[in-house]
């Protein structure tokens, strides 16, 4: 065991998440999960983040969406937390623009009941470069279906319910290599369950009290999964902390 010291400060926080090499993922794109837990593992208050986000964690998880070639969420947290369009200050987008990507990613629902509004600026006022995506499976009432496609782009992922790797292959062959799951609880822990998850960026809030959701919710016979710790960052009394998946023969796995 070691003591972790503060070190220097991070002039640009978005720096070193930008640094990662996100161009080898296990299987269809590299997903890089995104959450924020209390000091007791919580994933809301009152049924939202926001009690639970610093300020800083708050900058973080905007910025965050830089990396992005398209943001995917659940429909629970769409739902829950009235889910906007991603928006990136004008030097992000410059950047995002010189490495040939569109100017902001598009927002990807996964939804199996169809059940959204769809009168949220999430589709009614996607840009052309990023219109939002409807991720669900064929089982999917077709009347629903039919009003889903007036509002958004629906992909067909999986016969019963959306499955992991038919939804990145979707969104790979759309040219969407770098995946970033924002949640909530129940997607991420589809998404781990299924060996889909690279990487995961979790901030732990100095925080207890909230609702009774973990951050990351398993499926039945989901497994158990490791990771490996990458960096830890600090800033008022919150943690940054980045792992990535445990790579096979590395002894974490
Ligand atoms: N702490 C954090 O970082 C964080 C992040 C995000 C959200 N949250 C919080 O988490 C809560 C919501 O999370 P949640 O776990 O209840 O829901 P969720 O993961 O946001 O969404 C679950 C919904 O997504 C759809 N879905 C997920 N997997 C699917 C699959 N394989 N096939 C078809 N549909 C699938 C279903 O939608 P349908 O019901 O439409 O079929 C399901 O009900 C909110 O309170 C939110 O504030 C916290």
């Amino acid at each position: 065991m070691k003591h972790l010291e503060f070190g220097k400060d991070i002039p640009d926080p978005m720096e070193p998440y930008l640094a990662v090499d996100r161009s080898g993922p296990r299987h269809e794109c590299w997903v890089t999960g995104h959450m924020v837990a209390g000091l007791d593992g919580t994933a809301a208050i009152d049924g939202k983040v926001g009690a639970l986000s610093t300020e800083v964690d708050q900058k973080l998880f905007r910025q965050m969406r830089q990396i992005a070639d398209v943001v995917l969420v659940g429909a629970e947290t769409v739902r829950k937390e009235g889910y906007g369009l991603v928006r990136l200050s004008d030097e992000a987008k410059a950047q995002r623009e010189a490495e040939g990507k569109p100017p902001t990613p598009p927002v990807a629902v996964v939804t199996g009941s169809l059940n959204l509004n769809w009168n949220l600026k999430l589709f009614k006022a996607a840009p052309e470069h990023a219109p939002t995506m409807i991720i669900t499976s064929a089982a999917a009432d077709p009347d629903k279906l039919a009003e889903a496609k007036k509002h958004a782009t629906v992909v067909i992922a999986g016969e019963e319910r959306v499955e992991p790797a038919a939804a990145l292959q979707a969104l790979a062959e759309r040219g969407h290599e770098v995946v970033l799951c924002e949640g909530g609880p129940t997607l991420l822990g589809e998404f781990v369950a299924a060996e889909r998850l690279d990487e995961l960026c979790l901030s732990i809030a100095p925080v207890m009290g909230g609702d009774n959701l973990p951050v990351g919710i398993m499926p039945d016979g989901g497994g158990v999964h490791h990771f490996e710790l990458k960096s830890v960052k600090g800033e008022e009394h919150t943690l940054f902390l980045r792992y990535e998946v445990a790579k096979e023969g590395s002894g974490h796995e």
